[in-house]
């Protein structure tokens, strides 16, 4: 894997900002940068194929059809999934949790379930979804804890999860600790309560290879912008036999196979889960990233980023007012290196590495106030988060500004 190669199809890398610093973009986990080939698609998709899609039948329609559907096949592959007609597209994960969460309680009520349970650890996306559903429906909602690492309880888990359990509802990983949970053993233990495991793949699907075979799970959940494609575009994987069951959330053109004034056929899934004109120049560079990140290799992408977080916790035993949030090794870690300075409000820290150091982190609670909570944590974190065109060198000098910072405005 060759990252200068990589760099030179992002030139937003190479800015220079106003203050003179070169930029060195640590903000990943909020969003990714995006390549020349994705912005090319996108422009291409607008300059020669567009038009609505599954509508008309003239020749840019089919087109503009024809290129989306063929993405639903490449997501699909992407994720290992049966069928692609398990591919729902979304516009980011908030959107594919909200477009389930309903539905799927609804079902569960019907054959008597009782109970959500939710990990403390979840991004607010994958659980304000889950709460407010349940709150309609009359569903209680438990909290599946965390331990002071900030690695899932399973423990606690095995006695929290009951045949009254739904849905559980889990972050593959975590966008504050990186801290990566073990699906496949709790989509085990959700199907022997004859519960749904609903995965929330926002943080993990963009670094490493993902097969909803097998790990077992019945839904899987990702955003395209966060893995090199256009914001407004990403994936919700069903099992096609429960989408098959569940009636959609949001209805509408492009749902439904006949209309009458007092009855209504939906069309098979994914179809009556895609409701309105979709993104459809959008769904195009997500294609062109899938093809992207397959090009480089997800095992190499992953290799890549431990490598660089093995680096940053390494050198974190340099800083004497640092703490560091997660567990300290890189196993069962993503990219993703959340920490404060002992005495120092995060948002400061991150105003200050901007400022004197170029460097784009973010800071406070990363819309998981819950679980910075039980990390102790309750001002927030500064969150360097780091993806395929990182260098080694760009963690060196997050390192050696780290140093300088607690040298020059923390010393006592
Ligand atoms: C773990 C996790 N889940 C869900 C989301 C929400 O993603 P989006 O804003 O693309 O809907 C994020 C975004 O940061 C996330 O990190």
């Amino acid at each position: 894997m060759d990252v200068n190669k990589i760099r030179e199809d992002f030139p937003i890398l190479s800015l220079t900002l106003p203050n003179g610093k070169k930029l060195v973009y640590l903000d990943n986990a909020a969003t990714t940068q995006k390549p020349v080939q994705v912005v090319r698609k996108v422009f291409e998709v607008y300059r020669e194929s567009y038009a609505n899609i599954h509508r008309s039948g003239h020749y840019l329609a089919q087109k503009a059809s024809h290129i989306f559907e063929e993405v639903r096949e490449k997501a699909s592959k992407f994720i290992n999934a049966s069928d692609p007609n398990e591919v729902i597209f979304v516009w980011n994960t908030t959107h594919g949790i909200n477009l389930i969460a309903i539905p799927l309680l609804e079902l569960s009520k019907k054959k008597g379930k009782k109970e959500v349970l939710i990990s403390t650890m979840e991004h607010h996306s994958n659980m304000l979804p889950w709460r407010r559903a349940a709150s309609l429906l009359g569903l209680d909602v438990k909290y599946i804890p965390v331990n002071a690492d900030g690695t899932l309880n399973y423990d606690s888990l095995e006695q929290l999860i009951s045949k009254n359990t739904a849905v559980v509802a889990l972050t593959h990983a975590s966008n504050v600790t990186g801290v990566v949970n073990d699906v496949k053993r709790v989509a085990r233990l959700a199907h022997e309560n004859e519960a749904f495991i609903v995965v929330d793949g926002a943080q993990y699907a963009p670094h490493a290879r993902v097969d909803v075979k097998e790990i077992d799970v019945d839904f899987y959940v990702f955003s395209g912008h966060k893995m090199l494609a256009p914001e407004g575009t990403g994936v919700l994987y069903g099992r096609k036999e429960i989408l098959r069951q569940l009636n959609p959330l949001i209805t509408g053109g492009g749902t439904i196979k006949d209309v009458t004034l007092d009855d209504v056929v939906y069309l098979e899934p994914p179809h009556r889960y895609e409701a309105g004109t979709p993104n459809i120049a959008g769904v195009a560079g997500l294609g062109e990233a899938i093809d992207y990140l397959k090009r480089v290799g997800l095992d190499n992408i992953l290799n890549h980023e431990k490598i660089l977080l093995g680096k940053a916790l390494k050198r974190s035993a340099e800083l004497e007012k640092i703490i560091v949030y997660g567990p300290k090794t890189i196993d069962k870690r993503l990219g993703i290196f959340s920490f404060n300075f002992k005495g120092l409000n995060p948002h400061i820290a991150g105003q200050i590495l901007n400022e004197d150091y170029g460097i784009a982190v973010r800071t406070g609670l990363h819309c998981a106030h819950p679980y910075h909570y039980a990390l102790v944590a309750n001002e927030g974190t500064v969150r360097a988060s780091f993806y395929l065109y990182n260098t080694i060198e760009e963690i060196d000098y997050l390192m050696d500004s780290l140093v300088n910072m607690e040298r020059t405005i923390l010393k006592t």
